[in-house]
């Protein structure tokens, strides 16, 4: 997994130099989990060394294998070693973009990376600075870089399987280092796509979980072709069916509640408002793919989808939002995930 190097930082105490060894890497923990934090990092066998921005969080750890094979990995939105940091606050240092760049060139302009991507350490921030100081500083070191990472126009293009020269900049510095889109586990810093859902003709919010899942599915398969059949349970209103017919899929969609009347009538969709454990699909129908985002106990809808999944096509696609009401600690959580697969 990537390099396995030891850095020291300027924010650690002379106490935290001697007490933690091990690779320095930045972890993202999504907010959904805050109360968590502590646990998910201890249980990854790592130290916390300073929390940047609203959840990355930098830590050293022994075993990074860790973060991809522990049963916590499950609460990590994106990693990355860090080989490179500059612990500054860039709106305080003159000729931040230069000078951070040509620390860049210094560094890896000699790496087999495909390519270098920047991003704010708050991707969510309202605030343009960060973004913008991200867009300057990947512009201004791929004038610096081998022509070659500059064929890259956007972060999707990236081969996931190669490695990137990721790096992440805010108030809190710049931290920098190579892996792959696949190992990092997104194609963007931080792993989250920016996907709009607010027009008028947004039908459900629910919408942009579809489209990140098939973003975030581009690591490691091929989505399902255009014409592939999906089965949608817990449809209602239709976020997400609008999502799969624009992508020219077929959609059989199961709700007890209608979907929105801006449906009715679309090619390739079959509505059934029916209980989900009523549904029967018509005979010899096979699905390429499911989609369950049924709410309610999440053992529920498992066990609709465990019998429905006999009309799906073998290697089908199975994606499945996990409900958790009433469920408050890391444990519950895990378990119920464990059963699910
Ligand atoms: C979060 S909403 C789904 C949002 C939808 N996926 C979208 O994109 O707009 C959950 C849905 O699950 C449905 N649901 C819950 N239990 C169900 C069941 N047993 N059978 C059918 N639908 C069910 C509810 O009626 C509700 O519409």
């Amino acid at each position: 997994m990537g390099h396995d190097q030891t850095l020291m930082h300027t924010c650690e105490t002379a106490k935290e130099k001697h007490a933690v060894t091990g690779a320095s890497w930045l972890i993202r923990i999504s907010e959904i989990f805050a109360g968590h934090e502590s646990e998910i990092i201890v249980g990854l066998g790592a130290q916390a060394l300073r929390k940047l921005g609203r959840d990355f969080h930098l830590i050293r750890i022994k075993q990074p294998e860790a973060i991809r094979h522990s049963p916590l990995a499950r609460y990590l939105r994106w990693n990355m070693p860090v080989h490179h940091s500059w612990p500054c606050n860039p709106r305080e240092t003159d000729g931040f973009i230069e000078k951070a760049a040509q620390a860049l060139l210094r560094k890896f302009g000699e790496s087999k990376a495909q390519t270098l991507i920047c991003g704010p350490i708050d991707p969510g921030s309202p605030k343009r600075y960060d973004r913008t100081l991200a867009s300057n500083l990947r512009g201004r070191a791929l004038q610096l870089f081998p022509s070659e990472w500059s064929a890259i126009k956007n972060a999707e293009q990236q081969n996931p399987k190669k490695p990137s020269l990721f790096c992440l900049v805010g108030k809190e510095g710049l931290y920098a280092g190579l892996q792959s889109p696949a190992e990092c586990d997104g194609f963007f810093p931080g792993g989250t796509k920016f996907i709009p859902q607010n027009s008028p003709d947004t039908i459900s919010r629910a919408g942009a979980k579809i489209a990140e899942a098939l973003h975030h599915l581009q690591l490691t398969r091929r989505p399902p072709p255009g014409g592939a059949r999906w089965l949608e349970i817990g449809a209602s209103p239709g976020g997400m069916t609008t999502e799969l017919l624009a992508r020219e899929y077929e959609v059989i969609a199961v709700d007890r509640a209608p979907l929105d009347a801006r449906l009715k009538h679309r090619k390739g969709l079959m509505q059934f408002v029916a209980d989900a454990a009523d549904f029967m699909p018509p005979p010899g129908l096979t699905f390429d793919a499911m989609l369950c985002d049924m709410n309610g106990d999440a053992r529920d809808a498992m066990r609709q989808l465990a019998r429905l999944s006999k009309n799906l096509r073998q290697g089908g696609l199975v994606i499945f939002t996990l409900k958790l009401p009433g469920i408050s600690s890391i444990d519950e959580t895990t378990t119920l995930e464990l059963r699910s697969k």
